[in-house]
């Protein structure tokens, strides 16, 4: 007979060496064992100690993305120093366990570094093609894809974002550079532009388009289009097929990159019931979920999903979370979700 001591020591030992075998998995329908493509999810290296998310994980997903730990803001420091440590987790894990690995993100509007900005312009362009260099260079072979450059689109749409790069770039000029650098450093991994609301805002949407029109046109390597898919639950029906429509106009591989679909409204007061929300969310993630299952199969990179279950959320924790939001498939306990649902119905065209 097993005493209960045993029992606990045997799951803080499987804990720390990130042993899958504790915590069993609620009962669902494995998400990669009905999608053709790979389905993704964001990780952080903290989660490989906890059993319940690997083995959530292991059950449902075929590729990883670092959330964060693979961004400037944790591999660059003020001093211009990398660090590797959760990188390299993450990448040995999806090694370890056959999974694909995403990368996120070379460049970014929102994280420019201390670094950088003490840089005169030539040292600028110097250290900025070997942060490239070096960051895609170290997972060549391992990384499937990466997103090269992030949110390069204003806000509302109109046009293009300045920020440090730009000012010393240009604001196509950044963009432009990034692509030829991973390309250089990694020749086999897709390159990806990435950005958010293309499907909740037209205008932005159509920017985004026309901007991978004209890198293509001017044979810069972007490989892929990558739209995160924060969904606002609340577009119009239709909207994001019509997106989905226009950018498989291109050929390229399409990632959807870090769906979500928040409950929340921050805009106004909110008078729909619980239900309302729901049924909103549901139709808007199958919506999604259809529309990419309808690309070309050889447009169909992967389907990648913000995070595994509500409590993983960015969009939870911080001064505007009421606790009560549900974006992901899974609860915290990790059990399906409307939202997984949604998903599954997709997936089977139901
Ligand atoms: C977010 C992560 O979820 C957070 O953990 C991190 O602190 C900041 O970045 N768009 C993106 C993602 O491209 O990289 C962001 O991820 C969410 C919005």
């Amino acid at each position: 007979m097993i005493d209960r001591r045993s029992v606990l020591l045997s799951s803080l030992a499987l804990a720390a060496c990130g042993n899958t075998e504790a915590a069993p998995v609620a009962d669902a329908t494995p998400l990669k064992s009905i999608a053709p493509f790979p389905i993704g999810v964001a990780a952080m290296s903290g989660h490989f100690d906890e059993p319940a998310w690997v083995n959530l994980a292991l059950t449902h997903v075929s590729q990883l993305t670092p959330e964060w730990e693979m961004k400037m803001e944790y591999i660059l420091s003020e001093t211009g120093d990398y660090r590797w440590e959760a990188p390299d987790r993450i990448a040995d894990f999806c090694t370890a366990h056959e999974l694909r690995l995403y990368c996120t993100t070379l460049i970014w509007y929102s994280q420019d570094s201390a670094f950088f900005r003490s840089l005169d312009p030539p040292r600028f362009r110097r250290e900025y093609d070997r942060y490239i260099a070096e960051v895609a260079g170290r997972y060549r072979g391992r990384a499937t894809g990466w997103d090269v450059v992030n949110e390069a689109v204003a806000e509302d749409g109109d046009g293009l974002r300045s920020c440090l790069w730009s000012d010393v770039l240009g604001q196509e000029g950044y963009i432009v550079r990034a692509f030829e650098q991973a390309k250089l450093a990694d020749p086999d991994a897709v390159l990806f532009l990435n950005d958010y609301n293309l499907e909740n805002n037209p205008v932005k949407g159509a920017t985004f388009l026309r901007l991978v029109e004209r890198l293509l046109k001017a044979g810069v390597p972007v490989g892929g289009i990558g739209t995160q898919s924060h969904l606002d639950i609340e577009i119009p029906a239709g909207r994001t097929r019509a997106f989905f429509h226009e950018a498989a106009q291109f050929g390229l591989p399409i990632h959807v990159s870090e769906l979500d679909a928040s409950l929340r409204s921050d805009s106004r007061i909110d008078t729909r019931s619980p239900r309302q929300k729901i049924d909103q969310q549901t139709a808007r993630v199958a919506e999604l979920t259809e529309a990419f299952v309808a690309l070309p199969a050889a447009q169909r990179f992967a389907f990648t999903v913000w995070g595994l279950r509500d409590t993983d959320s960015w969009l939870r924790g911080g001064t505007r979370d009421d606790g009560k939001d549900s974006p992901l498939l899974f609860d915290a306990a990790g059990r399906p979700n409307p939202m997984y649902r949604a998903v599954m119905a997709g997936l089977r065209g139901d």
